[in-house]
């Protein structure tokens, strides 16, 4: 798919709010609704105002309705705004409404769509070189994510991180299981021992010369959550593919950062491990003695995520000197799922200022965060009788929020740690807005876009 300034085969047209009408057809040009009339060449497609999530919905679904009726191009005119963000999503939208994961299928999807033609005479090179490589690397997220279990094994995701590396000149540092148990990481070392594929910690580098900035991004990689011991149920087991989605999003930031040649140094940390059963998988009362010394009663081998961010948490911490913040991303708790829904992530740390940050930033892409405030009564639920801490908390409510809390015991720059509960919209097992079943690459556009602002 290319952008041209060519004539197209069909008008699209964005509707807001009703301000065009097709009563014959029962269009109303209100949100959601896609009117097609092949005949005439035309297609509309409504929203209720202009903002990023909603001109990122409609080019999709402008993209989604003409593939259906085989067309090869069509022309549109642009919003007329000066706001880049704005642009940036409407261009955006095409070639993430144009995503299909067809690797599996016999019969792979059709890409009759070969060009958008921009009816405008501005120019829009910029923004269009920008549109293009977020969304190629929000689907690439999405591929990785959307893959199978048995391809993506920590060593595969080593794998592709080395080679994105050598692609994209970034620094590449690998540390094997052996390293892991050798140097003290045993919370990570412990959720991967029962698996055929062994655990990985990936830490690639992007440093630009004159960098203003030193981002740490940090990722949850389980290539495949069974629940280990502390067994899931088979219902709850199946989408456990999407447990890796905290590192493979960091992955896809730093690649579209480098590609962006974003003035910010990044180091993005992974965390790939499998968390499965077997005769030497971690046991609940297993306690475990992290990277920081601190010992953790095990009681749920399910709350694994923490475990192997806690000790990805500290590695960043040691080896990464005077960074200005570190992140983490994680499909870390159904509790995140259960409280916000299928569309939001949580939110979590102790600055509000660069909280609020995130939140703002949001806006300008279209994804949805939720802030999830900690208080002094949650410690003590983590408290364990035999450990430092326990893995799970004594409580059944609020389980995002000791999730998180159990994370800031690992970190000790806690003004600058925010944490990132992406379980709910990493992946989602239908459409929603411009995002396709499965995978959605969640985050890879706002904290670019947090990027770009430093
Ligand atoms: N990977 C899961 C969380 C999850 C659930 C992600 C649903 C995406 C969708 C995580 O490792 C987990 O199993 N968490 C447990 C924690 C509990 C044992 C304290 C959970 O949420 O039930
Ligand atoms: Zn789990
Ligand atoms: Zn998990």
């Amino acid at each position: 798919m290319k952008f041209s300034k060519k004539k197209g085969e069909v008008k699209a047209e964005i509707v807001v709010n009703g301000a065009k009408k097709f009563e014959e057809y029962g269009f109303e040009g209100k949100e959601g609704e896609i009117l097609v009339l092949p005949e005439k060449k035309r297609v509309y497609v409504g929203i209720e105002e202009i903002n990023a999530e909603n001109l990122k919905t409609a080019t999709a679904n402008i993209i989604k309705a003409l593939k259906k009726y085989k067309f090869e191009s069509v022309e549109i005119t642009p919003p007329n705004t000066e706001n880049e963000d704005l642009l940036i999503a409407f261009f955006e939208g095409f070639l993430l409404g144009d995503y299909e994961f067809d690797k599996y299928k016999s019969t792979k999807a059709k890409h009759p769509i070969k060009e958008i033609c921009i009816n405008s005479k501005r120019n829009f090179d910029k923004i269009i070189k920008e549109a293009k490589i977020r969304a190629k690397n929000i689907n690439f997220v999405r591929d990785i994510i959307n893959s199978m279990p048995d391809e993506i094994t920590p060593a595969k995701l080593t794998a592709i991180a080395e080679e994105i590396a050598k692609e994209n000149n970034l620094e590449c540092k690998i540390y094997d299981e052996n390293y892991l148990y050798e140097n003290g990481y045993h919370a990570f070392y412990s959720v991967g021992k029962a698996s055929a594929n062994p655990p990985r910690l990936i830490h690639l580098a992007y440093k630009p010369k004159n960098a203003k900035r030193k981002i740490v991004l940090v990722g949850k990689g389980l290539c495949y959550d069974s629940g280990g011991l502390s067994l899931k149920p088979a219902d709850y087991m199946v989408t456990m593919k999407s447990d890796k989605s905290g590192a493979v999003t960091v992955l896809g930031i730093i690649k579209a950062a480098s590609e962006l040649g974003l003035d910010v140094e990044i180091h993005a940390i992974l965390g790939a491990a499998e968390n499965m059963i077997g005769g030497n998988a971690y046991k609940p009362d297993d306690v475990l003695k992290a990277k920081n010394g601190k010992t953790i009663e095990v009681r749920n081998t399910d709350a694994e995520g923490r475990l192997v961010l806690a000790d990805c948490l500290c590695y960043a911490e040691e080896n990464i000197k005077d960074f200005d913040k570190i992140f983490d991303f994680a499909t870390l708790t159904g509790a995140c799922v259960v409280g916000l829904g299928e569309y939001t992530a949580g939110i979590m740390g102790f600055n509000k200022e660069q909280i609020n940050e995130i939140l703002k930033t949001s806006e300008k892409t279209g994804e949805h965060f939720a802030y999830l405030p900690f208080n002094k009564y949650l410690p003590k639920l983590l408290k364990s009788n035999v450990a430092d801490i326990c893995n799970i908390a004594s409580s059944r409510y609020g389980g995002a929020l000791t999730a998180g809390l159990f994370l800031s015991e690992f970190v000790e720059n806690k003004e600058k740690w925010t944490h990132f509960d992406i379980a709910g919209p990493a992946y989602v097992e239908k459409e929603w807005g411009y995002n396709p079943f499965g995978a959605s690459g969640f985050g890879v556009d706002s904290i670019l876009t947090y990027l770009k602002s430093l």
